[in-house]
């Protein structure tokens, strides 16, 4: 990174160690369903997050993975304060910010950045870069030391771009170009906590690997803690110290990230990286076909989530919620929620050889 000084590291607790910065604890978010033409009535509710617990320490990565719907963007948005959860708890350096307003959250506000999928749509095409880089310090009053002009071009050079393109518009840049533009906004205010949603799942495979590279290396550089959501385990395979594996709504697997690869406990975890491609041409690893949709977050089944779709379900797993524990033989840290979990072979998902 060219100009590191220019940015100030958190002083946010070591990963892993010390209070968390980011706590959530039962965190709901049910979408209202309303019918009627006139007079709407509430018909049902989308569980689109139903109890999540989670910790995001001091400059730690941690990754969130899972289907199309499963919440992850919801969950994003609550931790970010887009969204007002509708149960649970939300602290953010020990301060309950669940339902704070707007005044509330502002001493917090740079703090928390997000940065969001589409690198087209999130970035305003009538405004410059320098505009669009500069509008949080603007909006929040800040005055960066040498002019808030000075400030842009150090975040464009920081991301890898010309400081020189400080007047140019969206269109003029590429998408790799443009996720790095969304990157320098979140950078502006020097935050502690980013909540990106998947970054470079609208990029072209080529570039995906250099923009996370760029993520990972502000994340050792200036300290900056990620909550990094996917689709996919292998995108999060190389940034995360900590994976979280949702399903409909709930956390199913958290775990390092060593211990989630090798030894996953959860069937759903197991199928998610028996899907991953390898790039060894002799892998032979047990592969899982996951089969049927994903059941609607407006009626969730009952007991465990994933059981419509999993191979190894009994009856228990219908009546009786499984909860998200530490099993045994599993280092600390190392949380499933099922009744029948995997053994947890080593063997299933060999470590690939090309980085992302
Ligand atoms: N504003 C909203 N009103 C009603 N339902 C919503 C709203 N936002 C999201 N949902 C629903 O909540 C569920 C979770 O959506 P969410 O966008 O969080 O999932 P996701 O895991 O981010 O999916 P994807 O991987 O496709 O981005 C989905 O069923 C979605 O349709
Ligand atoms: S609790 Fe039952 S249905 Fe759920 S993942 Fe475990 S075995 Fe499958
Ligand atoms: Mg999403």
């Amino acid at each position: 990174m060219s100009n590191e000084l220019t940015l100030q590291k958190p002083s946010g607790a070591a990963a892993g160690s010390g209070a968390p910065l980011l706590s959530i604890k039962g965190v709901e978010k049910h979408f209202p369903v309303l019918d009627g033409f006139l007079f709407k009535r509430q018909v049902g509710a989308v569980h689109a997050v139903d109890g999540v617990d989670l910790e995001v320490f001091g400059s730690e990565s941690v990754g969130l993975v899972g289907e199309s719907g499963c919440g992850k963007s919801t969950l994003g948005r609550l931790v970010t304060r887009l969204l007002e959860p509708t149960g649970g708890e939300i602290r953010y350096n020990g301060q309950d910010i669940t339902h704070a307003s707007r005044k509330e959250l502002a001493p917090i506000r740079s703090e928390i950045q997000m940065i969001f999928q589409d690198p087209y749509s999130s970035l305003n095409p009538r405004h410059t870069v320098g505009a669009i880089i500069g509008a949080p310090m603007e909006i929040n009053g800040i005055n960066p030391k040498g002019g808030v002009q000075r400030r842009v071009q150090e975040l464009l050079e920081t991301v890898g771009l010309n400081p020189e393109h400080y007047n140019r518009f969206p269109h003029e840049f590429s998408g790799g170009q443009r996720q790095r533009i969304g990157v320098a906004r979140a950078l502006s205010l020097n935050p502690k906590l980013i909540v990106a949603d998947e970054p470079v799942s609208a990029l072209d495979v080529s570039i995906q690997a250099q923009v996370v590279n760029l993520l990972q290396e502000l994340q050792r550089e200036l300290g900056i803690a990620f909550l990094f959501i996917a689709h996919d385990l292998s995108v999060v395979r190389h940034f995360s110290q900590r994976v979280a594996v949702m399903y409909l709504g709930k956390i199913v697997e958290i775990a390092d990230r060593k211990s989630l690869y090798e030894a996953p406990r959860h069937p759903y975890t197991h199928a998610l990286l028996s899907a991953v491609p390898e790039a060894d041409p002799d892998d032979n690893r047990e592969r899982i076909r996951l089969t049927g949709d994903v059941p609607s977050p407006l009626n969730p089944p009952s007991g465990c989530r994933f059981r419509t779709r999993c191979w190894k379900a009994q009856e228990k797993c219908s009546v009786e919620e499984p909860p998200l524990v530490q099993l045994s033989g599993n280092v600390a840290g190392h949380l499933t929620a099922c009744h029948f979990p995997e053994e947890g072979s080593t063997a299933a998902v060999p470590e690939p050889r090309a980085e992302v």
